[in-house]
């Protein structure tokens, strides 16, 4: 996997470009990339293939998007790095790179289920600057840049207030591989008893801004990979979440963890105690 923008550095540099333009950018990609799906799926059959696994979707939607989204950031941004889920791996030398994720939420995408996004994140040598996330059929835009707070739409939001685990309300998500989703779902049959509730929306990217957004008061989730968390991590951690991975190091895509800070260390604890 290509390294993370949130592995090793989430509070570096943001580099010499303006991060204010990089916002900028990124929810315009964000927005006209998420748009020419929604139009699409709308508008089209739906061409499906199958991925990693027999229900790892793609459409001709993702792939549409996504080089919507290249085509932009090359015209614009030449000496940028990309990489993207549905093969964009273009290799930079300006120290910024980009992550983009066309449709996270791909089978809701497909079941015509309205919790889908689009999630473009720019990273300068490692350090995510800008991230936008989308919600086409909710017309919601996310986003944020570092050191800037996280905004919904525009205006500021903030994490919940929670300080009870017993009480919170806990996204999380599953791989498409059959193996680690048994695994993953014998840790939520322990944990469920230790928190008000799980939700499970279908996208990583909507997850970790709803965590943002105080929709829920926590997230986490294994085995996802840099262009589904990139922009909510930051989103999420500019909106005053801590985030991490499953032992409290710094956030990682194979193991994330997003909470307001009143319950974080307890929710990791218990992800701990939780794990086959
Ligand atoms: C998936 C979604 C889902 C998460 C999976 C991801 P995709 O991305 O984010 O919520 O649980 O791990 O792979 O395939 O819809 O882009
Ligand atoms: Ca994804
Ligand atoms: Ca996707």
């Amino acid at each position: 996997m290509t390294r993370s923008p949130i592995e090793n550095s989430p509070v570096g540099s943001a580099g010499p470009d303006d991060p204010d333009d990089l916002l900028a950018l990124a929810a315009r990609l964000a927005r006209e990339a998420g748009t020419l799906a929604l139009g699409g799926r709308r508008g089209s059959l739906l061409e499906r293939h199958t991925k990693s696994s027999t229900t790892d979707l793609v459409t001709q939607h993702d792939r549409a998007a996504e080089a919507l989204i290249v085509e932009r950031i090359v015209a614009e941004r030449p000496t940028d790095a990309i990489v993207g889920e549905e093969g964009a791996a273009r290799e930079g030398t300006s120290g910024y790179a980009w992550y983009l994720d066309p449709i996270d939420g791909t089978t809701n995408f497909v079941y015509d289920l309205p919790a889908w996004t689009t999630s473009v994140a720019v990273a300068h040598h490692g350090t995510t600057v800008a991230g936008a996330v989308y919600v086409p059929v909710a017309d919601e835009l996310y986003a944020a840049r570092l050191g800037g707070g996280a905004t919904l739409d525009g205006a500021p939001i903030e994490c919940s207030g929670e300080f009870d685990l017993s009480l919170a309300l806990v996204a999380t998500g599953f791989s498409y591989q059959r193996v680690l989703r048994a695994e993953q779902a014998a840790s939520i049959t322990r944990l469920i008893a230790e928190i008000r509730d799980i939700r499970r929306s279908g996208s990583a990217a909507l997850d970790l801004c709803w965590t943002a957004a105080g929709r829920v008061d926590a997230y986490f989730e294994a085995h996802l990979n840099s262009w589904d968390a990139a922009a909510g991590e930051l989103i999420a951690r500019e909106a005053g979440c801590l985030t991490s991975d499953f032992d409290g190091g710094p956030a990682d895509p194979s193991n994330i963890v997003a909470a307001t800070p009143g319950i974080h260390a307890a929710l990791i604890e218990l992800i701990g105690r939780s794990r086959p």
